[in-house]
C-alpha cells in the first residue's frame, strides 16, 4: 500500500514573533508541523525549546513533527512527547541507543524518529527500522533553513526505502533541507514520503498554496495522484 505524501512546513522560516498565526496559516492545507529544536551544542544555531512548544501545540491542532538538533536526547526528548507531540525525532550522532529512546517515546505517546545528517552513512542503522516511525534523511548539514538541497543525499533514502520494501516495514521516510518544487520530485522518486519545507512555503506570498503544489508534485512523483 503506497502512503500519501506528507507536507511538514519548517516553522524555522516563520516570523517567530507571530508563531501562533504562521501556524494557524497552513491549517488545512499541512499535514505536519515541523518543529526545528536547536541547542547551539549538537548544532551551531539556537532557536526554540520545550515552553515554545508547549504554548503554541495549544495554538493549534495540526500534529507536531519535532526535529531535535541537540545533544543528550535521552534526557529532553520525553517532555516533548509529553507535550503532545504527534513525532518527536532524535539525531543517531546525539544518541548512543537509539532503540532505547525510541521504545522511550512511544511509551510517552509518540512516534519515534531517527535523523541522520549529511555526514553519517545510514547502512548501520538500516537494522532499526523496525522500531522506528520515522527516518529522517538530511539532504543538508543540519543547523540552518535556506541551504542548497544536496541530491547524493538520496541514495541514503534509496537504500531505507529498499530495506522498508524488503522487511514490509511500515515506517515514514522524510527528508529534510532545501525541499522545494523543483527539487522534492526527485526525492519522491528516490521513495521519500515526507517533506519538510521552511523557505518554500513561509518564504512564499501563500504558504497553503505553497503546501498544495509541492503535494501535487510529490503525489505524482510516487505515483499516488
Ligand atoms: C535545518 C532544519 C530544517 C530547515 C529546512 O537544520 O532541520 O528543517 O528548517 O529549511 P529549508 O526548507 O529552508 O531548507
Ligand atoms: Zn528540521
Amino acid at each position: 500500500m503506497e502512503l500519501s505524501p506528507i507536507i511538514a512546513p519548517s516553522i524555522l522560516a516563520s516570523d517567530f514573533s507571530r508563531l501562533g498565526e504562521e501556524v494557524r496559516a497552513i491549517e488545512g492545507a499541512a499535514d505536519w508541523v515541523h518543529v526545528d529544536v536547536m541547542d547551539n551544542h549538537f548544532v551551531p544555531n539556537l532557536t526554540l525549546g520545550l515552553p515554545v512548544v508547549q504554548s503554541l501545540r495549544k495554538a493549534t491542532a495540526i500534529p507536531f513533527d519535532v526535529h531535535l538538533m541537540i545533544t543528550d536526547p535521552q534526557r529532553w526528548a520525553p517532555a516533548y512527547a509529553e507535550a503532545g507531540a504527534y513525532n518527536v525525532t532524535f539525531h543517531a550522532e546525539a544518541c548512543d541507543d537509539p532503540v532505547a529512546l525510541a521504545k522511550t517515546l512511544r511509551a510517552a505517546g509518540s512516534k519515534a524518529g531517527l535523523a541522520i545528517d549529511r555526514d553519517t552513512p545510514v547502512e548501520p542503522y538500516l537494522e532499526l527500522l523496525p522500531y522506528l516511525d520515522t527516518i529522517l534523511i538530511m539532504t543538508i548539514k543540519a543547523g540552518f533553513g535556506g541551504q542548497a538541497f544536496m541530491p547524493e543525499m538520496l541514495d541514503k533514502v534509496r537504500d531505507v526505502r529498499r530495506r522498508a520494501k524488503v522487511n514490509n516495514l511500515e515506517i515514514r521516510i522524510e527528508v529534510d533541507g532545501g525541499i522545494a518544487a523543483d527539487t522534492i520530485e526527485q526525492a519522491a522518486e528516490a521513495g521519500a514520503d515526507a517533506f519538510v519545507a521552511g523557505t518554500a512555503v513561509y518564504g512564499a506570498a501563500d504558504p497553503a498554496e505553497a503546501i498544495r503544489k509541492l503535494r501535487g508534485l510529490a503525489a505524482r512523483a510516487m505515483g499516488v495522484a
